[in-house]
């Protein structure tokens, strides 16, 4: 969580001096969306977390005078550097952000570290980006995502058009203050869908990720209130990318995920896990969207993506309990403390499981598996999964406070927030069906601090 008010999407992960850096969109000021400056934490293990100061803040009068908006963080000439995207209100000629509200103007913006513990940047006063393609009519700019190859540094960015789709701009540099236009990346495809906020129809891909992985290419990116996995191959000559599997990255209330490179080379996801209230309720509560666990990312022999958390998780594991599950007949247990992971192996054979958090008679939240149909429903969310039953298709799910983040065997994902929770009256129940056994697990976790703040 923030250390108070608003966050959204992560930016510019890194490990750095031994330390995992995390920034996030923070509007310091308010529990909503507004006023971007990038929040900074900071971990020895990613569970346990430092908040640092501000890392960026607008600076009135220069082209992220209204927010620094997201984007990433690379090592250039041995110095951690950000690639971000500044908003400033601009004359409807130059505006590139159509959502309706308002006339800003993006630009890719530069920020360089002064110090090893990340706390102090400098940020060039001039875009290093000033403007989309000539002759393109973006629905949006935003959210660089840059990478090294043997012939220099490549960024996308996020973009669309209006009819045509979303889609990735390419841009190549030496010194990562002079970019050339090369094309689009990848593109999407007209959907026929139209919204004043281009993001709900699909005509501007937000925070792109993209990056090799398992022998495949993937590329992420946000739109429709949904992150698309995307796997596939890249023509490193053309600098052209062509996707071949495509799925939805989690189900619930996550968004704009951004991935780095962990010291072991494992390749480590971040995600926004946003509010599902109303505004005016999170507004009042003070505090507004929390960070992911961490998700160590592969790529399947198929190509599918695979989610699994991070080890480093685990060490919050307290005693365990195996319930004893008889199907037919529900298992339930009160809940003194909302933190716990539970995790279900499900023999071949199991017609139906349902998984619940109840209240009385009242169920706040439950997930339905249907195992022969391999499909999940929680809610007014259905969604298929590759398997429910083989070896290694374990079903985990981590409780804490308001947050359900549900893994599906590592390959699909369900992040929920249910905000009626009370220990001490709250229930988990587990009922399946058929014959065969089902295993379950049950852990306390530890708090990672006493009131689920950082330390
Ligand atoms: C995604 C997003 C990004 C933008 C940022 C602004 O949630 O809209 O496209 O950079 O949030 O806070």
């Amino acid at each position: 969580m923030p250390p108070h008010n608003w966050m959204n999407d992560p930016n510019g992960p890194i490990f750095w001096k031994g330390k995992y850096h995390l920034f996030y969109q923070l509007n310091p000021n308010a529990a909503i969306w507004g006023d971007m400056h990038w929040g900074h934490a900071v971990s020895a293990d990613m569970v346990h977390w430092h908040h640092e100061p501000v890392a960026l803040a607008p600076t009135p009068g220069d082209p992220d005078s209204e927010g620094c908006f997201s984007g990433s963080a690379i090592v250039f000439n041995g110095r951690p550097t950000f690639i971000y995207t500044g908003v400033q209100n601009a004359t409807p000629e130059l505006m590139t952000l159509h959502d309706g509200n308002g006339k800003l103007r993006e630009t890719q913006m530069l920020a360089t570290a002064e110090d090893d513990a990340l706390l102090h940047w400098k940020k060039r006063a001039q875009p290093i980006i000033p403007s989309p393609p000539a002759g393109m009519t973006v629905t949006g700019f935003r959210d660089p995502c840059p990478w090294h190859e043997d012939d220099g540094w490549y960024l996308g960015v996020g973009s669309g058009e209006r009819e045509k789709g979303g889609c990735v701009l390419l841009y190549r540099s030496h010194d990562l203050l002079h970019w050339e236009y090369l094309h689009k990346l990848t593109e999407g495809k007209p959907n026929g869908l139209q919204a004043q906020n281009p993001c709900d129809s699909g005509e501007m891909w937000e925070c792109p990720d993209f990056f090799p992985i398992d022998g495949h290419h993937c590329l992420f990116y946000s739109t429709e209130n949904k992150v698309i996995w995307t796997t596939g191959e890249y023509d490193a000559r053309a600098h052209l990318y062509t996707p071949k599997r495509r799925g939805v990255l989690d189900h619930g209330a996550y968004y704009a995920p951004k991935s780095f490179l962990a010291p072991d080379g494992r390749r480590i996801l971040w995600g926004w896990i946003r509010e599902t209230r109303p505004e005016a309720e999170f507004s009042a509560a003070g505090w507004a969207g929390a960070m992911s666990l961490p998700r160590v990312l592969g790529v399947g022999s198929e190509g599918q993506l695979t989610m699994t958390p991070a080890v480093e998780v685990e060490t919050l594991r307290q005693a365990p309990t195996h319930p004893a599950l008889q199907t037919g007949s529900p298992w339930r247990q009160s809940l003194d403390h909302l933190r716990w992971e539970l995790s279900l192996t499900i023999p071949e054979g199991t017609p139906t499981i349902s998984i619940r958090l109840r209240t009385g008679d009242q169920h706040l939240w439950e997930l339905l598996l249907d195992c022969a149909q391999r499909t999940i429903q929680s809610g007014d969310t259905h969604f298929e999964v590759s398997d429910l039953t083989s070896p290694g298709s374990a079903l985990r799910i981590f409780l804490d406070g308001s947050v359900v983040e549900t893994i599906v065997g590592n390959t699909a994902a369900l992040t929920s927030r249910v905000y009626q929770l009370h220990p001490g009256e709250t229930e988990l129940e587990i009922l399946a069906s058929g014959n065969g056994s089902v295993r379950a697990t049950l852990w306390p976790l530890q708090p990672i601090s006493k009131d689920r703040l950082t330390s």
